[in-house]
């Protein structure tokens, strides 16, 4: 008998973020709070959901160009050179995709080959294991280390060899929050030009940072332009995580592959809602500003939150999630606390072992979402008052499969 499945999805998991959403769902369904998936529980900004209605009604219905729209595209540079501070080619150097998912898995179909070697930090965002099988590519991992979230350079340096085609970068980062700092894109610039590296930079929370702290991407750093891609989407930054609408910007050799890849697994992004992207992307600085004061109420409501019922959270500069340490309750892992939260307490988080690729890296981390109202945060805070720190071990029947 021929396997039915192809081998290498054949490892893959179901996300334990769709199961704890539905496990809240289950358990609590009217009273419950899902911090587990990083979406947000208010409404995306009126002028956007005018400027899609007006699109379709207009008739944008067909498909677009197939690397994207070209007033979202002119749209993406004139904002690239406003917060980048780069000039990018809407002709050559922009292909528009449906979310940064389709970015992040296009960009590594076009340009990496079976056997060439990636280095991924982690904890690191779900998808680029999975990204890395698809494309037939090897992860290498190197650590960033609690409480800071920093990387040991000489780790960093000894995870790049002869093999080592790119690096991928999150910044703001999921799940950990950090922001890498200008010194911290310097040195990965120096490893990625020294090995002719590509740096694939996820900056889909580029908006979300707090603390004084700025994002600053690869690709504004000199000498990094012609090596670098970012992968962006509307999805974070208009809270519309649903339209699936992203972006990738790289020099035009690696653009033009991109958009091949991108037109056989998509051929295009929904129509109107890139004319919606284009009005996005004219948003005017005061928008940026609420956007960030109003996430950084939300962190500091949150932390304020996890900080007082014992759960010791990391507190973020940027993006919007906390991890947070469990070992003072006395949890066994990360699967049976997440598991209690949900099912005895009604709040949905997702267990630290998810962003590891051995589940016992994350055995004592959970990573709680702040997306949200501030009601609904608050809501979570009574929820969460039940917690109490217990020398106890508990453990989870199904812990082994974890992650
Ligand atoms: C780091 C990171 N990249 C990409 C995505 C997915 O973005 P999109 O919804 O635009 O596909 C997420 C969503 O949570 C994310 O956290």
């Amino acid at each position: 008998m021929h396997q039915r499945v192809a081998a290498r999805t054949r490892g893959f998991t179901e996300s334990v973020i769709r199961e704890m959403t539905r496990l809240v769902l289950l358990h609590h369904p009217t009273d419950g709070v899902n911090l587990a998936q990083g979406f947000p529980d208010f409404a995306a900004p009126e002028e956007l959901k005018e400027a899609a209605q007006a699109a379709i009604r207009a008739d944008v219905n067909q498909y677009a160009i197939t690397w994207g729209a070209k007033s979202f595209r002119d749209g993406i540079s004139a904002k690239s050179r406003r917060f980048l501070g780069i000039d990018v080619d809407p002709e050559t150097e922009i292909t528009v995709t449906c979310g940064a998912t389709e970015a992040m898995i296009a960009t590594m179909l076009a340009l990496l080959d079976p056997g060439d070697e990636v280095v991924i930090f982690e904890p690191f965002y779900e998808n680029y294991g999975p990204d890395c099988i698809l494309s037939a590519a090897v992860p290498r991992f190197v650590p960033l280390r609690p409480p800071d979230w920093s990387f040991d350079p000489a780790q960093l340096a000894a995870a790049f060899g002869e093999k080592t085609r790119a690096i991928v970068i999150n910044t703001p980062n999921n799940p950990t929050g950090k922001v890498f700092s200008r010194d911290e894109l310097t040195l990965i610039g120096a490893l990625c030009s020294q090995h002719d590296c590509l740096i694939i930079t996820d900056e889909i929370y580029e908006h979300m940072t707090y603390d004084g702290w700025t994002h600053v991407s690869p690709i504004s750093l000199p000498g990094l332009r012609e090596r670098t891609v970012v992968i962006n989407a509307l999805s974070k930054t208009f809270s519309v995580t649903g339209w699936r609408v992203g972006y990738v910007i790289a020099p035009p050799d690696l653009t033009g592959a991109i958009r091949k890849v991108h037109d056989f697994l998509t051929v295009g992004a929904a129509a109107p809602l890139q004319e919606a992207g284009a009005v996005a992307m004219q948003m005017p600085d005061g928008y940026y500003v609420q956007l960030r004061s109003e996430y950084e109420e939300r962190r500091d409501l949150l932390v304020a939150i996890l900080d007082q019922v014992g759960l010791r959270p990391f507190v973020p500069h940027g993006a919007y999630y906390a991890m947070c340490d469990i070992s003072g309750f006395g949890f066994s892992d990360d699967v049976a606390f997440a598991r209690h939260l949900v099912e005895e307490l009604g709040v949905a988080v997702v267990p630290g072992s998810s962003f590891y690729r051995e589940a016992g890296m994350g055995s004592q981390l959970v990573r709680f979402a702040f997306p949200k109202r501030l009601e609904t945060l608050r809501r979570a805070g009574e929820l969460l008052s039940a917690l109490r720190p217990s020398a106890r071990t508990r453990s989870s029947p199904s812990a082994a499969g974890g992650g």
